[in-house]
């Protein structure tokens, strides 16, 4: 049978059956003809039995119910008349480590499918990459013949979600959760406590939640709830309680823990602010060592992330009982008296059994080499976080909030630029890295359209083979797999005409969306620059906007193809688009801001068109201004006219 066989090198793009995985596998090899799902499908297992195996098999199950319409029963059968047969070597550890295989093997032949793992990741992982096989053929949904032999490049592959500048409920925690799940994610950073908002319950302070969280919190019961649900799946809970900077909302309760004297009150502003704990008085250790102690003892991983970025110094300068301190101790600046906080909180951590993370700011000399730096300032701290002997893993690049398209994020990597000049052993310290998601500008209900479906790109790059960087196989399997995504009850495709509905009132949405289609939301620092709060409600254009338009990326294409064709069709469409979509409005004080846009859309088609009929004058003038934001969303077109000018007066060969 081998004979038949190809071997798919990285993401061959050259290959028309390339089956739409994402993460793409370290060893694939396509065979011939198919498996059905039909009514007959079920799963048998073998093996040391593992209650994550068990319950994952089920939600294939139900999942294959959903996408094919069979009924399907859960449950598992005897191995030999089973259609898909799960065989996993040995229970893993109760509770997931850092580095615990994720291996599998998955042959897929016409008459079975056959999953094999040392742990029951490994079975986790490939039941997703099962999933994602699963298509309508002529007769059946089918999954093709297929070997696969996968294993992770990186062991840390984090989402981190923000829930204190804007409040997660649980399903939005929960449903994320899945989406990691299908892209073998591993990490979720959960950031519980800001300037913003402090969103868990303390039973030993718990004026934190009373007073840091308009009533916004996690209570611990629904922290166990969510530590099980990613367990389940295969992923590790950390926690983050970013100190000594970013923590307003814990001095509304506790204002002694400061280093100015209250009163309080939870910000609502964006950006970095002066309070900050104060590192001099023993009461903020003795506060600290209560107050970790109980967390650690909830949250069941090895890491805990002690925050320490953006401390900007400003009430330690101002406090005379704190200069004097520093001067008693010999401490010269405000980074050293940063570092004598992280070694202070470091040990605290040590001592209730985890292993410290924190963020770039916390890299000083002498410290404990236990520490886990997450860079977010980019591969160079991280590179030398490596040499001094921290492990580190890479966040820089991977921040959605900056509303770069996938493509962008795709080709970041944490051992490339600084990080690739690291010797082998330095290099074994990157353990990988994190998406992020700072919530200044996302809500429940467009917080899904903003980590996906970019985030399957990202967890590619986390996951899979270094070289696999071809972006034109990235996108469509990347369209793929955001289809599938939507049905674990992620909202980033189904929550976008809602809220142009909302918008338009009881207008009708056509031209809105014809807008909408190809406007960018703009980036955290422009919206910052708006004076955005927290109380800013997130219901406008630039919200509902989805993060780098399909249409503008896929009318890129047309336009590097030159189809001219599609190209006026849509520069028609375009250019038409204003007289339909004015009266509308017109009509709403929520979308009147977007008038100017959509004159300049319709503008920019003209232009388009000119230049196609070679009609052309001069609008260089006008493309520069219309390259600039329009109530906070950019057209994301005009690139692509730019080079359809260029292209219709480049000189014919
Ligand atoms: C950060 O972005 N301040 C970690």
């Amino acid at each position: 049978m081998t004979k038949f066989w190809i071997l798919l090198l990285g993401a061959a793009a050259w290959l028309p059956a390339q089956p739409n995985l994402m993460p793409w596998p370290a060893k694939i090899a396509m065979g011939e003809g198919s498996l059905a799902i039909d009514q007959n499908f079920n799963t048998s297992f073998i093996g040391t039995p593992d209650s994550r195996v068990q319950a994952a098999a089920r939600r294939v199950v139900r999942q294959l119910a959903l996408q094919t319409g069979i009924p399907l029963t859960e449950g598992f059968r005897d191995p030999t008349h089973a259609r898909l047969i799960i065989r996993c070597d040995s229970a893993g550890e109760a509770i997931q480590k850092l580095g615990e295989d994720e291996s599998y093997r998955l042959e897929v032949t016409p008459q079975q499918a056959r999953l094999r793992a040392a742990n029951p990741l490994g079975i986790l992982r490939g039941l997703e990459t099962f999933l994602q096989l699963v298509e309508p053929g002529a007769k059946s949904f089918v999954v093709p013949s297929v070997v696969i032999e996968d294993q992770p490049r990186f062991p840390w592959r984090g989402l981190h979600l923000d829930v204190s500048r804007h409040w997660m409920p649980l399903e939005v925690v929960k449903r994320n959760l899945d989406g990691m799940a299908a892209v073998k994610l591993n990490v979720f950073h959960w950031h519980l406590s800001d300037d913003q908002g402090f969103r868990i319950e303390s039973k030993r302070f718990p004026k934190l939640q009373e007073l840091g969280s308009d009533g916004h919190y996690y209570t611990q019961d629904q922290v166990r709830e969510v530590i099980a649900y990613a367990r389940d799946r295969g992923i590790r809970v950390v926690p983050e309680f970013d100190m000594p900077g970013h923590a307003t909302s814990w001095f509304v309760g506790y204002p002694e823990l400061a280093s100015a004297p209250g009163p309080y009150a939870i910000e609502r502003k964006f950006g970095v602010f002066d309070p900050a704990m104060d590192p001099s008085r023993e009461s903020t250790y003795e506060f600290l060592d209560g107050f970790i102690g109980e967390m650690a003892a909830l949250f069941p991983d090895a890491f805990f992330h002690i925050g320490g970025d953006e401390v900007n110094g400003e009430q330690w300068k101002k406090n005379a009982q704190i200069q004097a301190f520093m001067r008693e101790h010999q401490i010269k600046d405000n980074h050293d008296l940063q570092a004598y906080f992280t070694k202070r909180v470091q040990q605290i951590v040590t001592k209730h059994g985890k292993r410290t993370e924190g963020w770039d700011e916390v890299l000083a000399a002498d410290l404990p080499k236990d520490i886990v730096i997450q860079s977010w300032q980019g591969q160079k701290p991280l590179a030398e976080a490596a040499r001094q002997g921290y492990s580190g893993i890479l966040s820089a690049g991977y921040y959605l909030d900056h509303m770069e398209p996938a493509s962008t994020l795709y080709m970041v990597d944490p051992l490339e630029q600084e990080t690739a000049t690291l010797n082998a052993a330095e290099k074994s310290r990157i353990l990988g890295g994190e998406v992020c998601m700072w919530s200044e500008y996302v809500s429940p209900e467009n917080v899904d359209s903003r980590i996906w479906p970019r985030s399957a790109a990202i967890a590619e790059r986390f996951w899979s083979p270094q070289e696999t960087k071809d972006i034109a196989s990235m996108y469509r399997r990347l369209d793929a797999v955001s289809r599938k995504l939507e049905w674990s009850g992620l909202t980033h495709l189904s929550s976008y005409l809602p809220m142009l509905r909302r918008l338009a009132g009881d207008q009708p949405i056509d031209s809105l969306k014809i807008l909408a289609d190809v406007v960018q939301p703009a980036n955290q620092d422009a919206r910052d620059e708006a004076n955005n709060t927290q109380q800013t409600p997130l219901n406008r254009l630039v919200d509902a906007a989805r993060s780098k338009s399909k249409t503008a990326r896929d009318f890129a294409v047309l336009v590097d193809k030159m189809d001219r064709d599609q190209i006026r069709a849509w520069l028609i469409l375009w250019r038409d688009n204003d007289a339909k979509l004015e009266p509308v409005l017109e009509k709403s004080f929520l979308l009147m801001e977007e008038i100017p846009a959509s004159k300049d859309l319709s503008r920019l088609a003209t232009i388009g068109l000119e230049a196609l009929d070679g009609r052309l004058s001069d609008q260089r003038a006008f493309l520069e201004q219309a390259k600039k934001l329009h109530a906070e969303v950019e057209l994301a077109i005009v690139p692509s006219i730019e080079k359809l000018i260029s292209r219709v007066t480049e000189p014919r060969p």
